[in-house]
């Protein structure tokens, strides 16, 4: 079953008014959405990715679906000297930064035993190195701003997801920051925590990591029997980035219908060979 289309407004739209947001794989999918929300509640954000034709494009539509201010920067979130810049160009043009939103990742079905051992080192460079330098590096402005990270972290490191080894390791090594961010950096005031989604339709994860045929088990075993929807995080991204979430760091938020406490273990091991077949692995 698809997400239900999701109009609800939860929070005040000033609720974000003055704040400015940073934002990681915001020209698409889940992160396009927060990045959505966070304008749409009164933030300026800026979106950063690889692909500046992506983040530009973005960026023009959300302004223009928002009516608020957001600016498109290029960055691979692997390169130090690419990241300083971003945010520099950040801080330049809405003047500091009060929510990073570490949201760029990659991700793909494969076998360890077909992993490349560059493949293995590209999806932990990308999600768990990016979020360090991200964060490293909007650091002093979060301090000034006594701001808040937001980590997108996933489940599937609870169980161990098999044909990610890759991004279960990576997830895990976020959680991990997650938590010393939050200790290193509480008493500068400023909050750090993770959002943890479970699979989130029209999405290229969920194109990506869940064949179409395999979907159809897979829901049976959400607990609320649907798949997410980006909406389902846009919420709890505003919560968190909002003053409802002054009292929270180091903290961890599942947002997955309940499929963690059934996971990847339903049907093991038949489900892994279903799941290579149908990936085509
Ligand atoms: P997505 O649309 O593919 O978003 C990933 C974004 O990361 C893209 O905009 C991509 O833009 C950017 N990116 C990739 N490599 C990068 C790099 N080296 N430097 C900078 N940016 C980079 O995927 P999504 O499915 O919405 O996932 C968004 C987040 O949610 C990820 O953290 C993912 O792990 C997490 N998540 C997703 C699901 C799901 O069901 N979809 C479930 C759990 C967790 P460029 O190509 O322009 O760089
Ligand atoms: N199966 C197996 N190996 C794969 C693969 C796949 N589907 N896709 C990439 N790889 C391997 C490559 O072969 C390469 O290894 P090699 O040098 O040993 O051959 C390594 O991974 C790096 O691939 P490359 O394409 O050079 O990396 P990139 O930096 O250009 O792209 C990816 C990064 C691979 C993560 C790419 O899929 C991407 O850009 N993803 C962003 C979107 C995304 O994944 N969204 C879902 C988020 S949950």
């Amino acid at each position: 079953m698809a997400a239900p289309v999701d109009t609800t407004t939860v929070f005040l739209p000033d609720t974000l008014k003055g704040k400015v947001a940073f934002v990681t794989g915001g020209g698409s999918g889940i992160c396009k959405g927060i990045a959505e929300a966070l304008l749409k509640h009164g933030a300026k954000v800026v979106i950063a990715s690889r692909s500046l034709d992506r983040v530009t494009k973005a960026a023009e539509e959300m302004a223009k679906s928002t009516g608020g201010e957001c600016f498109a920067v290029s960055a691979d979130v692997r390169k130090p000297e690419d990241v300083e810049k971003a945010v520099a160009q950040a801080v330049e043009k809405f003047g500091g930064i009060d929510i990073l939103v570490n949201g760029a990742a990659g991700n793909f079905l494969v076998p360890a035993e077909n992993m490349s051992y560059n493949a293995f080192r590209t999806v932990i460079e990308i999600d768990l190195i990016g979020t360090f330098n991200v964060s490293k590096a909007c650091f002093p402005h979060l301090k000034k701003s006594k701001g808040t990270i937001l980590n997108i972290s996933a489940t599937l490191h609870y169980n161990g997801t098999p044909l990610q080894s890759h991004a279960s390791s990576a997830k895990a090594g976020v959680d991990t920051l997650t938590k010393v961010f939050a200790l290193e950096w509480g008493p500068y005031g400023i909050r750090v925590n993770s959002i943890a989604p479970g699979p989130i339709s029209e999405t290229a994860g969920i194109e990506r990591l869940l064949p179409k045929e395999y979907a159809k088990g897979y829901i049976r075993a959400v607990p609320l029997q649907r798949l997410g929807s980006i909406r389902d995080i846009e919420h709890m991204a505003v919560f968190l980035a909002s003053p409802s979430g002054n009292w929270i760091s180091g903290s961890n938020f599942v947002v997955d219908g309940g499929s963690w406490l059934t996971g990847n273990s339903f049907q093991y091991p038949d489900s892994i060979e279903r799941m290579r077949k149908m990936a085509k692995l």
